[in-house]
Protein backbone atom coordinates (compact mmCIF):
# COMPACT_ATOMS: atom_id res chain seq x y z
CA UNK A 1 0.00 0.00 0.00
CA UNK A 2 1.38 3.26 -0.85
CA UNK A 3 0.45 6.53 1.12
CA UNK A 4 0.43 9.86 -0.11
CA UNK A 5 -0.06 12.92 2.13
CA UNK A 6 -0.92 16.01 0.50
CA UNK A 7 -1.76 19.50 2.33
CA UNK A 8 -5.45 20.26 1.34
CA UNK A 9 -8.08 18.96 -0.08
CA UNK A 10 -7.26 20.77 -3.30
CA UNK A 11 -3.56 19.25 -3.67
CA UNK A 12 -5.62 15.62 -2.81
CA UNK A 13 -7.72 16.20 -5.81
CA UNK A 14 -4.77 17.11 -7.74
CA UNK A 15 -2.76 13.73 -7.34
CA UNK A 16 -5.76 11.68 -7.47
CA UNK A 17 -6.77 12.81 -10.92
CA UNK A 18 -3.29 12.53 -11.63
CA UNK A 19 -3.34 8.48 -11.18
CA UNK A 20 -6.93 8.78 -12.80
CA UNK A 21 -5.80 10.83 -16.01
CA UNK A 22 -2.73 8.65 -16.60
CA UNK A 23 -4.73 5.90 -16.09
CA UNK A 24 -6.89 6.82 -19.15
CA UNK A 25 -3.91 8.30 -20.75
CA UNK A 26 -2.31 4.92 -20.85
CA UNK A 27 -5.39 3.00 -21.28
CA UNK A 28 -7.99 4.70 -23.01
CA UNK A 29 -10.32 1.45 -22.94
CA UNK A 30 -10.04 1.65 -19.41
CA UNK A 31 -12.66 0.22 -16.93
CA UNK A 32 -12.72 3.05 -14.11
CA UNK A 33 -15.01 2.23 -11.15
CA UNK A 34 -16.16 5.55 -9.54
CA UNK A 35 -17.33 6.64 -6.35
CA UNK A 36 -19.92 9.97 -5.10
CA UNK A 37 -20.38 11.92 -2.24
CA UNK A 38 -18.09 14.80 -1.26
CA UNK A 39 -14.76 13.47 -1.41
CA UNK A 40 -14.14 13.10 -5.43
CA UNK A 41 -15.92 15.88 -6.13
CA UNK A 42 -12.35 18.15 -6.41
CA UNK A 43 -10.86 15.32 -8.59
CA UNK A 44 -13.89 15.54 -11.25
CA UNK A 45 -13.56 19.51 -11.72
CA UNK A 46 -10.18 18.62 -12.50
CA UNK A 47 -10.81 15.67 -14.64
CA UNK A 48 -13.32 17.68 -16.61
CA UNK A 49 -11.11 20.85 -16.72
CA UNK A 50 -8.05 18.72 -18.43
CA UNK A 51 -10.73 17.40 -20.56
CA UNK A 52 -11.93 21.32 -21.67
CA UNK A 53 -7.99 21.96 -22.07
CA UNK A 54 -7.61 18.62 -24.65
CA UNK A 55 -5.57 16.66 -22.15
CA UNK A 56 -7.85 13.62 -21.82
CA UNK A 57 -10.07 11.49 -23.92
CA UNK A 58 -12.90 9.34 -22.37
CA UNK A 59 -14.28 8.01 -25.86
CA UNK A 60 -13.05 4.96 -24.47
CA UNK A 61 -13.56 4.42 -21.16
CA UNK A 62 -16.20 2.35 -19.39
CA UNK A 63 -17.09 2.96 -16.13
CA UNK A 64 -19.01 1.25 -13.32
CA UNK A 65 -20.23 3.44 -10.29
CA UNK A 66 -20.29 1.64 -6.65
CA UNK A 67 -23.76 2.58 -5.67
CA UNK A 68 -26.42 3.54 -5.68
CA UNK A 69 -30.15 4.44 -3.54
CA UNK A 70 -33.03 2.20 -4.04
CA UNK A 71 -36.17 3.99 -4.57
CA UNK A 72 -34.86 7.20 -6.74
CA UNK A 73 -35.20 7.53 -10.12
CA UNK A 74 -32.23 8.68 -12.49
CA UNK A 75 -33.42 11.90 -13.06
CA UNK A 76 -33.96 12.57 -8.83
CA UNK A 77 -31.43 15.07 -8.46
CA UNK A 78 -30.26 12.89 -5.13
CA UNK A 79 -29.72 9.81 -6.75
CA UNK A 80 -26.36 8.98 -7.86
CA UNK A 81 -26.50 8.60 -11.29
CA UNK A 82 -28.02 12.58 -11.46
CA UNK A 83 -24.19 13.58 -9.14
CA UNK A 84 -22.50 11.68 -12.02
CA UNK A 85 -24.49 13.10 -14.83
CA UNK A 86 -23.89 16.48 -13.24
CA UNK A 87 -20.57 16.59 -11.68
CA UNK A 88 -18.35 14.36 -14.54
CA UNK A 89 -20.34 12.53 -17.41
CA UNK A 90 -22.20 15.80 -19.04
CA UNK A 91 -19.14 17.60 -19.27
CA UNK A 92 -16.85 14.82 -20.88
CA UNK A 93 -17.34 12.96 -24.08
CA UNK A 94 -17.65 9.49 -22.55
CA UNK A 95 -20.38 7.77 -24.34
CA UNK A 96 -23.55 7.26 -22.49
CA UNK A 97 -23.98 3.78 -23.37
CA UNK A 98 -20.31 2.88 -21.34
CA UNK A 99 -21.84 4.55 -18.62
CA UNK A 100 -23.17 1.79 -15.85
CA UNK A 101 -24.71 2.21 -12.41
CA UNK A 102 -26.86 0.30 -10.28
CA UNK A 103 -30.58 0.69 -11.33
CA UNK A 104 -32.18 2.39 -7.91
CA UNK A 105 -35.55 1.33 -9.35
CA UNK A 106 -35.12 -1.91 -10.09
CA UNK A 107 -38.50 -4.09 -8.77
CA UNK A 108 -36.03 -7.24 -8.40
CA UNK A 109 -33.74 -6.01 -6.49
CA UNK A 110 -31.86 -10.03 -6.98
CA UNK A 111 -31.81 -9.61 -10.12
CA UNK A 112 -30.54 -6.18 -10.37
CA UNK A 113 -27.56 -7.14 -7.88
CA UNK A 114 -26.99 -10.32 -10.47
CA UNK A 115 -27.36 -8.09 -13.72
CA UNK A 116 -24.41 -5.87 -12.31
CA UNK A 117 -22.29 -8.37 -10.98
CA UNK A 118 -22.56 -9.95 -14.63
CA UNK A 119 -21.74 -6.97 -16.29
CA UNK A 120 -18.66 -6.09 -14.13
CA UNK A 121 -17.54 -9.55 -15.19
CA UNK A 122 -18.42 -8.98 -19.36
CA UNK A 123 -16.37 -5.83 -19.01
CA UNK A 124 -13.53 -8.44 -17.65
CA UNK A 125 -13.30 -6.55 -14.24
CA UNK A 126 -12.29 -3.18 -13.20
CA UNK A 127 -9.08 -1.52 -14.07
CA UNK A 128 -8.85 1.32 -11.46
CA UNK A 129 -11.25 1.51 -8.84
CA UNK A 130 -11.64 5.31 -7.01
CA UNK A 131 -13.11 4.85 -3.28
CA UNK A 132 -14.04 7.49 -0.50
CA UNK A 133 -14.27 6.55 3.10
CA UNK A 134 -17.61 6.24 4.81
CA UNK A 135 -17.46 7.45 8.64
CA UNK A 136 -18.46 3.80 9.66
CA UNK A 137 -15.56 2.31 7.61
CA UNK A 138 -17.33 1.59 4.83
CA UNK A 139 -16.43 1.54 0.77
CA UNK A 140 -19.12 1.30 -1.18
CA UNK A 141 -21.94 0.58 0.74
CA UNK A 142 -20.48 -2.04 2.11
CA UNK A 143 -21.22 -1.26 5.93
CA UNK A 144 -19.84 -2.77 9.04
CA UNK A 145 -20.91 -6.45 9.28
CA UNK A 146 -20.33 -9.42 10.70
CA UNK A 147 -18.76 -11.03 7.23
CA UNK A 148 -17.86 -9.37 4.17
CA UNK A 149 -20.54 -9.40 1.11
CA UNK A 150 -18.63 -10.70 -2.00
CA UNK A 151 -21.25 -9.86 -4.17
CA UNK A 152 -23.58 -6.37 -5.49
CA UNK A 153 -26.12 -6.50 -2.68
CA UNK A 154 -29.44 -4.34 -1.26
CA UNK A 155 -27.94 -2.93 1.80
CA UNK A 156 -29.81 -1.16 4.73
CA UNK A 157 -27.34 2.19 5.37
CA UNK A 158 -26.45 2.67 8.85
CA UNK A 159 -28.25 5.71 10.98
CA UNK A 160 -24.39 7.05 10.73
CA UNK A 161 -24.53 6.99 7.31
CA UNK A 162 -27.98 8.19 6.84
CA UNK A 163 -26.78 11.32 9.36
CA UNK A 164 -23.82 11.71 7.00
CA UNK A 165 -25.64 11.87 3.96
CA UNK A 166 -28.55 13.81 4.60
CA UNK A 167 -26.61 17.43 4.01
CA UNK A 168 -27.59 16.62 0.44
CA UNK A 169 -31.37 16.06 1.43
CA UNK A 170 -34.04 18.68 2.12
CA UNK A 171 -34.53 16.71 5.71
CA UNK A 172 -33.20 13.63 7.11
CA UNK A 173 -36.59 11.91 6.86
CA UNK A 174 -35.95 11.97 2.99
CA UNK A 175 -32.47 10.13 2.88
CA UNK A 176 -33.25 6.71 1.68
CA UNK A 177 -32.92 3.57 4.04
CA UNK A 178 -31.64 1.34 1.49
CA UNK A 179 -29.10 1.18 -1.31
CA UNK A 180 -27.68 -1.01 -3.79
CA UNK A 181 -23.70 -1.25 -3.64
CA UNK A 182 -20.45 -3.24 -5.36
CA UNK A 183 -19.79 -6.00 -3.12
CA UNK A 184 -16.35 -6.36 -1.48
CA UNK A 185 -15.35 -8.92 -4.17
CA UNK A 186 -15.44 -6.74 -7.05
CA UNK A 187 -13.59 -3.82 -5.10
CA UNK A 188 -10.76 -6.40 -4.20
CA UNK A 189 -10.72 -8.24 -7.96
CA UNK A 190 -10.02 -4.47 -8.85
CA UNK A 191 -6.53 -4.21 -10.88
CA UNK A 192 -5.79 -0.69 -9.11
CA UNK A 193 -7.71 1.10 -6.28
CA UNK A 194 -7.22 4.51 -5.53
CA UNK A 195 -8.52 5.29 -1.89
CA UNK A 196 -9.30 9.33 -1.29
CA UNK A 197 -10.03 10.89 1.79
CA UNK A 198 -9.84 14.49 3.76
CA UNK A 199 -10.84 15.62 6.45
CA UNK A 200 -10.24 15.55 10.53
CA UNK A 201 -13.32 13.85 10.88
CA UNK A 202 -12.00 11.04 8.91
CA UNK A 203 -9.10 10.38 10.91
CA UNK A 204 -9.69 7.63 13.34
CA UNK A 205 -11.38 5.82 10.71
CA UNK A 206 -8.89 6.39 8.01
CA UNK A 207 -6.52 4.75 11.12
CA UNK A 208 -8.07 1.84 11.93
CA UNK A 209 -8.90 1.02 8.59
CA UNK A 210 -5.01 1.20 7.13
CA UNK A 211 -3.48 -0.27 10.41
CA UNK A 212 -6.11 -1.65 12.40
CA UNK A 213 -6.86 -5.58 12.23
CA UNK A 214 -8.35 -6.40 8.84
CA UNK A 215 -12.44 -6.92 9.92
CA UNK A 216 -15.59 -6.78 8.16
CA UNK A 217 -15.96 -4.32 11.73
CA UNK A 218 -14.27 -1.82 9.53
CA UNK A 219 -14.77 -3.26 5.83
CA UNK A 220 -12.39 -0.43 4.35
CA UNK A 221 -9.59 -2.98 6.64
CA UNK A 222 -9.88 -5.40 3.37
CA UNK A 223 -7.65 -3.26 1.22
CA UNK A 224 -4.81 -3.79 3.45
CA UNK A 225 -4.82 -7.47 1.48
CA UNK A 226 -5.60 -5.77 -1.92
CA UNK A 227 -1.96 -5.80 -3.96
CA UNK A 228 -2.14 -2.17 -5.60
CA UNK A 229 -3.40 0.03 -3.52
CA UNK A 230 -2.52 4.01 -3.19
CA UNK A 231 -4.37 6.03 -0.92
CA UNK A 232 -4.48 10.17 -1.17
CA UNK A 233 -5.29 11.43 1.62
CA UNK A 234 -4.72 14.95 3.20
CA UNK A 235 -2.79 15.79 6.06
CA UNK A 236 -6.24 16.49 8.85
CA UNK A 237 -6.89 12.85 7.64
CA UNK A 238 -3.74 10.98 8.31
CA UNK A 239 -3.45 13.23 11.59
CA UNK A 240 -3.79 10.15 13.76
CA UNK A 241 -1.93 7.84 11.38
CA UNK A 242 1.65 9.90 12.31
CA UNK A 243 4.67 7.28 12.78
CA UNK A 244 2.56 4.52 11.15
CA UNK A 245 3.69 4.73 7.67
CA UNK A 246 6.90 6.32 6.32
CA UNK A 247 5.80 9.59 5.29
CA UNK A 248 5.90 9.72 1.53
CA UNK A 249 4.49 13.13 0.61
CA UNK A 250 3.77 12.01 -3.25
CA UNK A 251 6.13 14.18 -4.75
CA UNK A 252 6.51 13.48 -8.46
CA UNK A 253 3.20 12.90 -8.87
C1 LIG B 1 -20.16 6.84 -2.61
C2 LIG B 1 -19.63 5.79 -1.74
C3 LIG B 1 -19.32 6.06 -0.31
C4 LIG B 1 -18.56 7.36 -0.06
C5 LIG B 1 -18.33 7.55 1.43
C6 LIG B 1 -17.61 8.85 1.72
O1 LIG B 1 -20.37 6.35 -3.92
O2 LIG B 1 -19.46 4.73 -2.20
O3 LIG B 1 -18.58 4.98 0.18
O4 LIG B 1 -17.35 7.31 -0.75
O5 LIG B 1 -19.55 7.55 2.10
O6 LIG B 1 -18.45 9.91 1.39
P1 LIG B 1 -17.94 11.42 1.45
O7 LIG B 1 -16.93 11.55 0.37
O8 LIG B 1 -19.19 12.24 1.15
O9 LIG B 1 -17.39 11.65 2.80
Amino acid sequence: MKILQTSNYEEMSRKAANILAAQVTLFPQSVLGLATGATPLGIYRELLRRYKTGELDFSGVRSVNLDEYCGLSAGDPNSYREYMRKNLFSHINIRPENVHIPDGMAADAQAECRRYDELISALGGIDLQLLGLGMTGHIGFNEPNDSFDRHTHKVRLSERTIAANARQFRSIDEVPRTAFTMGIGAIMQAKRILLVVSGRHKAAILKEALFGPVTPRVPASILQFHPDVTVVADEEALSLSAGLWNGQKGEGL
